[in-house]
C-alpha cells in the first residue's frame, strides 16, 4: 500500500529520530516473530521449551524466540540502556553511553494459545531512563514514554502510542506495517465483558455482583455479550475497536491479581487512556500504582470509561478494594 505512513515514520514525526529508530526495532523483531508463527505447524517452534521461567511458567519455543528477537533487535539501538522482559529474572544491560530509555516488554502473550492458532501478541513500554535503571523501573505507568502491541491473527497488527493519540499499523504483502489508523477512539460503552468466569467464585463479591448487573443489561439499558480469547493482547484490541470491559480480577490462585504492571497492564493502560478508556486495579488507576518490582503483578480492569467507572465505584462502595 503506497503513501501510508510506516510505523518507524509515525512514531518519528510524533515523537523524534531516537524513538523512530526504538520502534523500527520492535516492528522488525514482529516481522520475525510473526513468519514464525505463521509458520510454526511446518516447524518445530509449537510446544514446550522444556524450562520454567521467572513466573514459573512453562516456556514455550515461542516465548523464547520472540525474547530472544526483541532483545537481538533492541540491542542494536544506541539509545536503548537496557531492556526488562517476562521471561528474564533481570534486566539486560547494554554498553550503549547515554542511552536514554529502557524498553520492559512481555514478548510472546498469550502462550496457551499459541499451540491451537489463535490469536498471541507482544506489548512493549517504554520508559527514559534519567538517572540509574533501578530508579526508572519504580516510576509509574504514568511515565511512559511510549507503549505498543501487536496482535498476531488473521492480520499482524500494530498499536502504538507515543502520548499524542493511538495510531495502528497492518503488515502489508511487502511486509511493512503501513499505517490503517490514527486518532483511534473506544467506544463510550461496549457490547462486551471479557473475564475468565472460571474464577467467578474466588473474585470479591463486588465483581461478580458487577458482572450480573452488565448481564442484566443495568448499565445503560445496554444488553451485554460475553467474549474471552484468553490471549489478553487480542482481548484488549477487541476492547479498543468494539468498546467494553476487560477484567482480571484478584483470585484465590492470584490475590494480588494474575497480569503484570510493567509489561502487560502499564502498556495497555497508556493505550487505553490514549484512546479516551479507562484502567484500574479496582481502587486505583493503572498508571498511577508506584511499582515495587519488575515482575510485579496487578488486578486489571481496561476498556470504555462508563464500564471501567462503574466497576471501580462498585468495588470502592463494597471496600473490596486491593
Ligand atoms: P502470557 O502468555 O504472556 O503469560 O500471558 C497470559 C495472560 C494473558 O494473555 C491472558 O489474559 C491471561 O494470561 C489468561 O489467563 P487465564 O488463562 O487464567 O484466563
Ligand atoms: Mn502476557
Ligand atoms: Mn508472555
Amino acid at each position: 500500500m503506497t503513501g501510508r505512513l510506516t510505523a518507524k515514520q509515525h512514531v518519528q514525526k510524533a515523537a523524534g529520530h531516537e524513538l523512530g529508530e526504538v520502534f523500527d526495532a520492535i516492528a522488525t523483531a514482529a516481522r520475525q516473530i510473526a513468519r514464525k508463527i505463521r509458520f510454526a505447524g511446518l516447524s518445530d517452534v509449537i510446544g514446550a521449551a522444556g524450562a520454567v521461567n521467572v513466573q514459573g511458567e512453562q516456556q514455550q519455543k515461542l516465548d523464547v524466540f520472540a525474547n530472544e528477537i526483541l532483545t537481538q533487535e533492541l540491542g542494536k539501538v544506541r539509545s536503548v540502556a537496557a531492556i526488562v522482559s517476562e521471561e528474564d529474572e533481570e534486566p539486560v544491560a547494554f554498553q550503549h553511553e547515554g542511552a536514554k530509555y529502557v524498553v520492559i516488554f512481555d514478548p510472546l502473550d498469550g502462550s496457551s494459545n499459541i499451540d491451537v492458532n489463535v490469536n498471541v501478541g507482544t506489548i512493549v513500554s517504554v520508559q527514559e531512563v534519567a538517572g540509574d535503571l533501578q530508579t526508572a523501573l519504580k516510576q509509574p505507568g504514568s511515565k511512559q514514554i511510549a507503549a505498543c502491541y501487536v496482535v498476531y491473527g488473521p492480520s499482524t497488527v500494530l498499536v502504538v502510542t507515543t502520548g499524542a493519540g493511538v495510531a495502528s499499523f497492518t503488515l502489508d504483502e511487502d511486509d511493512e506495517f503501513v499505517r490503517t489508523a490514527d486518532g483511534m477512539r473506544m467506544p463510550e460503552q461496549g457490547p462486551y465483558y471479557s473475564a475468565n468466569e472460571a474464577n467467578a467464585s474466588s473474585w470479591p463479591p463486588a465483581y461478580r455482583e458487577y458482572i450480573a448487573m452488565l448481564q442484566r443489561g443495568e448499565l445503560g439499558g445496554k444488553a451485554y455479550s460475553s467474549r474471552y480469547i484468553g490471549s489478553l493482547v487480542a482481548d484488549f484490541h477487541r476492547t479498543l475497536l468494539k468498546g467494553g470491559v476487560f477484567l482480571y480480577p484478584p483470585t484465590a490462585k492470584t490475590p494480588r491479581g494474575k497480569l503484570r504492571l510493567l509489561y502487560e497492564a502499564n502498556p495497555l493502560a497508556f493505550i487505553a487512556e490514549q484512546a479516551h478508556g479507562a484502567a484500574t486495579n479496582g481502587a486505583t488507576r493503572i498508571l498511577d500504582l508506584m511499582p515495587e518490582e519488575i515482575h510485579e503483578r496487578t488486578a486489571l480492569i481496561v476498556g470504555s470509561r462508563r464500564e471501567v467507572d462503574a466497576l471501580q465505584k462498585a468495588v470502592l462502595a463494597a471496600g473490596d478494594s486491593l
